[in-house]
């Protein structure tokens, strides 16, 4: 039932965001006495767990706010510049549930719930220096190798351009120290190795089952609204991530990810190091495409050569001994070395994150 698939999710939002977790729980009270959330939700009467239709109804309202549309609501999402006062919140969340409420139906009913978290350029950018630096050892170059990166489930794009980033790092900066999106990445610890070197992405692609074009305002405020309202920070690093990727597009096209990994994997490219990752993606991948992309990539390994090598580079989550928790892991494997390492953990969106090499089997 529709009630109660919104206080699932306002349960799985509470240590993250207490306004979006209370406009859910009055929400549910609404839908099961036939409010007027019943009427924003008609049609999605029959939705499942997966389709998550408590954040898709929590997106676009946010939407509606940060579009200027819903100013009765906007005073308490600080995405704005508000503050949520608790006792007039659902009020206030009525009268636009009222005056939108055929606009807030159709937002629901198209929307697909998406995110793209630039946190995760802070991993991948440490994880491209160790693999190329390790690459260019197994084949006894001087230089490290140019890189190809291929994301799959790349959603917007915004962790395509991991070498454009400014890193601050203990009053040292690494990246592009000229860069419109600055990051604080809390490592504890630092990369295996000198992350001053010259990293070059010769070439990008990504594909998504749903890409999200980040160049229209219409993909900026699709992203921007899957964000908890009250987490600020993230919010901000959304937009300078946006700010930086609408400065350098890079393509995000739609296709399953082994389909596409088949076709840009099909040939071995010489004096590059091709790099496939992923992060936060693996869970949402069927078993059957799970298991085409292992062969896809298990055969392109075996056709890596030293001046041609492959790696496979993901950041995701691993359940761990305590009930219910996560850790995110970094992975490395690199072919034809056959060198397979965990490089560190991390929170959920990247950062804070802390380097410990390790192998990996
Ligand atoms: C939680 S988002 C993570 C997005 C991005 N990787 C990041 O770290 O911000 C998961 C993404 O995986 C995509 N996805 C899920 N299954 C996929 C598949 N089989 N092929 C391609 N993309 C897929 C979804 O559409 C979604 O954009």
């Amino acid at each position: 039932m529709l009630a109660e698939l919104f206080l699932d999710a306002s349960r799985a939002c509470e240590a993250h965001s207490p306004l979006t977790r209370a406009l859910l729980v009055a929400a549910a009270e609404d839908l099961a006495r036939g409010g007027v959330t019943a009427r924003v939700m008609a049609g999605a009467e029959c939705d499942r767990h997966g389709t998550v239709p408590g954040l898709r109804f929590a997106g676009a309202l946010h939407r509606l706010v940060l579009e200027g549309r819903a100013p009765a609501l906007a005073r308490h999402y600080p995405t704005v510049g508000g503050e949520p006062d608790f006792a007039t919140l659902w009020d206030d969340a009525l009268t636009v549930l009222h005056e939108q409420a055929d606009e807030l139906r159709a937002l629901v009913t198209s929307t697909v719930v998406q995110t793209n978290e630039p946190g995760r350029s802070a991993p991948l950018f440490g994880g491209l220096h160790t693999a190329t630096h390790l690459a260019a050892d197994e084949a006894g170059r001087r230089a490290r190798f140019p890189v190809r990166l291929l994301e799959v489930g790349a959603s917007g794009g915004l962790n395509l351009r991991p070498h454009r980033v400014a890193y601050r790092v203990d009053g040292e900066v690494f990246g592009d120290p000229g860069s419109p999106f600055a990051l604080d990445p809390g490592w504890t610890g630092r990369p295996p190795v000198d992350l001053r070197h010259d990293l070059r992405l010769v070439r990008r692609a990504g594909c998504d089952l749903d890409p999200v074009d980040v160049s229209t305002e219409d993909g900026r405020l699709h992203l921007s609204s899957f964000v908890w309202a009250d987490q600020v920070n993230r919010f901000a690093r959304l937009q300078a991530a946006i700010d930086l990727a609408r400065l350098d597009p890079v393509p995000v096209r739609r296709a399953t990810g082994p389909e596409w990994l088949a076709e840009q994997l099909a040939q071995p490219e010489r004096d590059v190091l091709t790099v496939v990752w992923h992060s936060v993606v693996w869970q949402y991948a069927s078993p059957a495409d799970r298991a085409m992309g292992r062969a896809i990539l298990a055969d392109a390994a075996a056709r890596a050569t030293p001046v041609a090598p492959l790696a496979l580079l993901v950041y995701e989550p691993r359940r761990t001994h305590a009930a219910g928790a996560y850790e995110f892991r970094l992975l490395l494997k690199l072919w034809p070395a056959g060198i397979s390492l965990r490089l560190g953990t991390g929170a959920g969106h990247g950062v804070p994150f802390t380097w410990d090499t390790a192998p990996w089997d």
